[in-house]
């Protein structure tokens, strides 16, 4: 059975039901580091140098534990870092705590709990009608080890060499052909490049992504380094995971990131992330970089809906390691939870963190107690509340032919009522209660351009043109200058 046939259905009892990109438009994302966020004895006390580049006993149980925490800052959805089994050795850069080392693709991370934990994870967040995006690597395995050096059984199921670009360190990113066909990493620990081109390859991978989604119900992926295998792998993974994914292409250039929408669902917003990092740092940041970016990103992307919005990730300094100023911090996260995309706070941004570069942003969650009293976790629940608020549709009328839909805030409603009438349905008018506008108050009707007065209690007589055309209403008072319809 196809998920993808499915998309779009209720969670019933725990059971994810795959979700698509129109399911995931109007989430909101909490990212974490599997490791970093929670423990399942709940300690907050527990030692996490993160220069160390170790385990420091998060898990998924840990994640379980500490589900209020995410779900009361407004969060519909988390995203964890890889789930699958990694190389065990503690080299010269450290363990595989951060989960982009894999070496078995068919078992999980034992230092993040076993396959029923990760099970009981996907349940815990399903129960909360909330989703759960799970982070994938396909271009790569890990290996402790220079690239001349790998012992290629150590993988599954890509165990032989013949399944592998030959070993070539990528030197210079701006040669696409060399990003895609050698190898990420260095000589301590080399990440083995999938031969992606290869049709073996491609379907051992297609046929894995929609195991894991099925095994574990998960509801969307985040697709690691998708610039590093050619764009054509991607359609085919995509379609058979069966879910929302949101591809890492680690580029500013909108004309360069936005085109692989062609082949996934969505990418992270790098373009948006730049301008936007710069523009909050001081009053000298360009304001005007970030303005014309938002329209740059329209335009050159298919969907800027479907992107992922965001200031912090685990590869980049924090927010705060640029500055302290937690009004420039509130503005930051205002834009990432209010602009077109679906918004990913990074752990620990809510507690403003200011980790520097990789290891440093790594910071454990539970080193600040979990406090939910934190000005940006406060800031970051109201924004979420606002965004929740406001992108929501909420149906309010129904009779046999018509349906009356609101969404916005209280007072500025776009009230849209449409109809099954056909075009040979006559002019009337229906009245719709509940709407919320105030008495007395005039609404223009955006597709004529005329005007409705609302009645007494909030009732307001909707026009239906002749020919069975839809009516959408907008407060005029609020209809802007620049753009308005009317
Ligand atoms: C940890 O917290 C969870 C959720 O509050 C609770 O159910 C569990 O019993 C706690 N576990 C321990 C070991 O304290
Ligand atoms: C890593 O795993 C292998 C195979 O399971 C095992 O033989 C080896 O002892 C482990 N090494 C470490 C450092 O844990
Ligand atoms: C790009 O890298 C490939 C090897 O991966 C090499 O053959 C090619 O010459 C490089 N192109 C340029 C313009 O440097
Ligand atoms: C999914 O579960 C099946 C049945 O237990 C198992 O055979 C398969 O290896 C699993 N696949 C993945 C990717 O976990
Ligand atoms: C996606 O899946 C459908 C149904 O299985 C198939 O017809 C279509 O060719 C697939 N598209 C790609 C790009 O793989
Ligand atoms: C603003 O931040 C930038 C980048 O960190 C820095 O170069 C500049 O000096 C700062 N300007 C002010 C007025 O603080
Ligand atoms: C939590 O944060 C608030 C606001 O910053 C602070 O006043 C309070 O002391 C913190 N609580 C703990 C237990 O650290
Ligand atoms: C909506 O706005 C009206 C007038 O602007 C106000 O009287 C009413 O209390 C508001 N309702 C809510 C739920 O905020
Ligand atoms: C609708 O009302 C606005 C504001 O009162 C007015 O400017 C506009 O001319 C009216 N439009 C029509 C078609 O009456």
């Amino acid at each position: 059975m196809k998920l993808t046939l499915l998309a779009g259905a209720a969670l019933v009892s725990g059971i994810a039901i795959a979700a698509g990109p129109a399911d995931w438009r109007s989430q909101s994302i909490y990212f974490l580091l599997t490791d970093r966020f929670g423990r399942a004895d709940n300690s907050t006390t527990a030692e996490c140098d993160v220069t160390q580049r170790n385990y420091c006993g998060g898990s998924w149980q840990g994640v379980i534990n500490h589900l209020d925490y995410i779900q009361n800052m407004g969060f519909t959805a988390i995203w964890i870092t890889p789930v699958t089994e990694q190389l065990n050795q503690t080299t010269g850069d450290g363990t595989a705590y951060h989960g982009y080392w894999q070496q078995d693709a068919y078992a999980v991370n034992p230092n993040l709990g076993t396959a029923d934990d990760l099970k009981a994870l996907s349940k815990a967040v399903h129960d909360r009608g909330m989703y759960l995006m799970v982070d994938v690597v396909a271009n790569h395995m890990g290996y402790d080890g220079a690239g001349t050096d790998v012992s290629y059984s150590a993988f599954n199921p890509f165990n032989s060499q013949s399944y592998f670009h030959s070993y070539c360190e990528i030197t210079d990113y701006n040669n696409l052909t060399m990003v895609q066909n050698c190898w990420m990493g260095d000589t301590t620990v080399s990440l083995p490049d999938l031969d992606t081109q290869s049709t073996d390859v491609q379907n051992m991978w297609y046929s894995w992504v929609g195991e894991l989604v099925s095994n574990y119900s998960i509801d969307g992926l985040r697709l690691d380094s998708v610039m590093e295998i050619q764009p054509d792998f991607w359609p085919g993974y995509n379609n058979a995971s069966g879910v929302y994914c949101v591809g890492e292409v680690f580029d500013g250039d909108p004309t360069f990131t936005c085109p692989y929408q062609n082949y996934l669902n969505g990418v992270l917003n790098y373009p948006m992330y730049f301008p936007l990092q710069r523009a909050f740092q001081n009053s000298s940041g360009s304001i005007s970089d970030l303005y014309d970016m938002i329209n740059s990103v329209k335009s050159d992307c298919a969907d800027s809906t479907l992107l992922g919005t965001f200031v912090e990730n685990h590869d980049n300094p924090r927010f705060a390691s640029y500055t302290e100023d937690y009004s420039l911090a509130k503005n930051a996260i205002a834009f990432t939870i209010l602009s077109d995309g679906i918004p990913i706070i990074y752990a620990g941004q809510e507690q403003h963190y200011n980790g520097g570069s990789d290891p440093e942003n790594r910071e454990a969650t539970w080193l600040s107690g979990y406090n939910t009293t934190a000005e940006l976790y406060q800031w970051i629940s109201k924004v979420n509340q606002i965004r929740n608020y406001i992108i929501k549709n909420t149906p309010i009328y129904q009779d046999n032919n018509n349906l009356a839909m609101s969404k916005g805030s209280n007072g500025t409603q776009l009230l849209t009522v449409l109809t099954n009438l056909g075009s040979s349905g006559g002019s009337s008018s229906i009245t719709v209660s509940g709407t919320g506008y105030s008495s007395g108050q005039v609404l223009t009707e955006l597709i004529s351009c005329t005007n409705v007065t609302v009645g007494a209690s909030g009732d307001v007589s909707v026009p239906m043109a002749s020919g069975g055309l839809p009516s959408v209403l907008y407060p005029t008072s609020k209809l802007g200058k620049t753009g308005a319809p009317c």
